[in-house]
């Protein structure tokens, strides 16, 4: 059984690279091999907004912010507050909005769907986990269920998903149910995700 407490390798080194979560990690793979984000600044115009959904402590809000270098727009969402520790001024930016608030609220979709169109919707969020494989799975495919309620409202056409979820039946749904949305729809892994997790991605690439 792994011990959760124990910092592994991404966590020491999102320490070391001044992110408040290994979680990082599990984004900039994904981004590598999907080409979420361009890969260069002067690629990224006013036009590129991006939402980013679960988003506290804050690691894929900076790691999209870092690579915005002042450019695009991003607007955050999460229960709980950011981590003010390692932004350097980046969530002070007039290129970012955040809101602290349940995704589920539909005032809160109304609002967050105003700052869009967006190019790009990302979501890491998670519910607090009950232990219950069955319960887990429902509750984040719940959350993902929600996100795609994001996409229908807000999501350019040609954009992007990039949505957690849990492997399971309730997931399944989900993914065949959502498939005719995009070009392209792959599941895939990162590896700082823990072995021991059943988390994996769902990415929409291509919104039609
Ligand atoms: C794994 S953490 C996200 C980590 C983040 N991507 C990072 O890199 O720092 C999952 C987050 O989902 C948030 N969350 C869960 N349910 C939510 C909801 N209904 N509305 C907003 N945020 C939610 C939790 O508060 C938690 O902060």
């Amino acid at each position: 059984m792994s011990n959760y407490k124990q910092p592994d390798f991404w966590s020491i080194k999102a320490q070391k690279e001044g992110y408040p979560a290994r979680s990082v990690y599990k984004l900039q793979e994904i981004d590598k091999k999907f080409g979420l984000i361009p890969a260069y600044p002067d690629q990224i115009n006013a036009d590129f907004r991006v939402l980013d959904l679960g988003a506290a402590p804050g690691s894929w809000t900076l790691y999209v912010l870092r690579k915005f270098s002042g450019r695009g727009f991003l607007a955050a969402c999460d229960l709980s507050p950011l981590s003010r520790n390692p932004d350097s001024g980046l969530f002070d930016g007039q290129n970012f909005f955040f809101k602290q608030a349940d995704i589920f609220a539909v005032e809160v979709r109304a609002e967050l769907a105003a700052l869009g169109p967006f190019s790009l919707i990302l979501s890491d969020a998670a519910p607090a986990t009950s232990g219950g494989r069955l319960t887990d799975t429902a509750r984040q495919a719940e959350l993902a269920e929600a996100v795609f309620l994001y996409a229908h409202a807000a999501l350019k056409r040609g954009g992007s998903v990039c949505v957690k979820i849990f492997q399971g039946t309730d997931t399944a749904d989900l993914i065949k149910k959502t498939r005719p949305l995009f070009n392209t729809q792959k599941t895939f892994k990162p590896k700082a995700c823990r072995a021991s997790s059943f988390e994996t991605y769902l990415v929409g690439l291509g919104k039609r």
